[in-house]
């Protein structure tokens, strides 16, 4: 009799969703199946091959034309948005229920921006939205213990996004958000090796090119090597390869770089001393794709003098966060009603 009611129960009750909304990757947890998956957020226009140029350039330009509803974390195309989700939502429905959503947001948004994703997630056929702090979803998914009466900071590099937030005692007690991320790195380099090579790379071979951040400290490893890429001749739409030197790269990405190390560093320093000696102690933990890239830790440990630990899996640390959250609220009582966006106070 217990199996049968718990068996009509888990098929009455609705299933759940977490969703972490980035600018470049939407990640989603189903509790229907326990799974995870990643999509990019961007959503291709296919066009049609109407003037003469070689299939390679044609699919290069076809992979290009391609839309992205979210800009430095936030939603600014709806109608794009809503089909990117809806695609997702569906694969999460459980015959007639459409499935509850709790989503992230970097903690930099406002109101308005927060209702965009509500809005886009209805749209996209969730029946409830609960949205949370993305830092505090990816220091849970790092493994941070948030209750912890010593202070603790998480720095999350994204794509569009870089976020910090200083937790103690379970609350969030500072905080920024920066629009200077991942997608800097890529859009200098790219610049810099159209400009003086007339190619343009591929996304993939710049995420690549990233890497050299780990030679960066050793004044002769950073002066030497050569890099053989392939990428599109510009002019003639052909591919072509190019040798690149390190240091041209290393160049290219040390001023944002310093934009980002700067504001990292002004940030500690406006903490009370109390709390900038907590964290001297607990040290930085990073998440996020700029964690995935080699040298990161290890530079940014430099420029502040913290120790920095990288998560164990950065790129999910936000949707880990989340699936952790939402499971241990699902089935409490007003559980659904605790998933509430915390008042924040700027720190300036
Ligand atoms: N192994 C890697 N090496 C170098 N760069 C990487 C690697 N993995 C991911 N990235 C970069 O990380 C970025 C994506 O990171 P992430 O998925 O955290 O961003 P997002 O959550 O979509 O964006 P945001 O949080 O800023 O809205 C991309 O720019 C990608 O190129
Ligand atoms: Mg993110």
């Amino acid at each position: 009799m217990n199996v049968m009611l718990t068996e009509l129960l888990h098929f009455m009750s609705r299933p759940n969703i977490a969703v972490d909304l980035g600018t470049a990757n939407t990640r989603i947890y189903s509790s229907l199946n326990g799974e995870t998956t990643d999509n990019p957020s961007s959503i291709n226009l296919v066009v049609r091959k109407t003037t003469p140029v070689s299939n390679e350039y044609f699919q290069y330009i076809n992979n290009k034309i391609s839309t992205k509803p979210l800009r430095r974390g936030v939603i600014v195309d709806l109608k794009n948005a809503t089909i990117l989700l809806k695609k997702l939502v569906n694969k999460n429905r459980k015959s007639l229920l459409s499935p509850m959503a709790l989503a992230t947001a970097p903690i930099g948004t406002t109101e308005k921006e927060r209702d965009l994703l509500r809005k886009a997630l209805m749209n996209a056929g969730t029946s409830h939205v609960a949205i949370i702090p993305e830092s505090r979803a990816a220091a849970i998914g790092a493994g941070l213990d948030l209750a912890l009466p010593q202070a603790q900071m998480l720095l999350d590099i994204g794509d569009g996004v870089t976020e910090m937030a200083v937790f103690r005692g379970g609350r969030i007690l500072y905080h920024a958000t920066v629009h200077l991320a991942c997608s800097d790195l890529h859009r200098s380099v790219r610049s810099t090796i159209l400009a003086r090579h007339r190619v343009q790379l591929e996304n993939a071979s710049i995420e690549k090119l990233t890497h050299v951040i780990s030679s960066m400290q050793n004044e002769q490893e950073s002066n030497v090597g050569i890099f053989d890429v392939s990428g599109i001749d510009a002019v003639q739409g052909k591919r072509v390869h190019c040798c690149l030197n390190r240091k041209d790269v290393i160049n290219a990405l040390e001023p944002v770089l310093m934009k980002i190390t700067v504001i990292i560093v002004n940030f500690l320093k406006k903490l009370p001393d109390k709390i900038y000696s907590e964290i001297l102690e607990s040290g930085i933990t990073l998440t996020g794709g700029g964690a995935c890239i080699a040298g990161m830790d290890s530079l940014i440990a430099r420029r502040t003098n913290i120790k920095v630990r990288v998560a164990l899996d950065p790129l999910h640390a936000v949707i880990n966060g989340a699936r952790l959250s939402l499971n241990y609220w699902i089935g409490k009582e007003d559980g659904w009603e605790n998933f509430t966006w915390p008042k924040l106070t700027a720190f300036r």
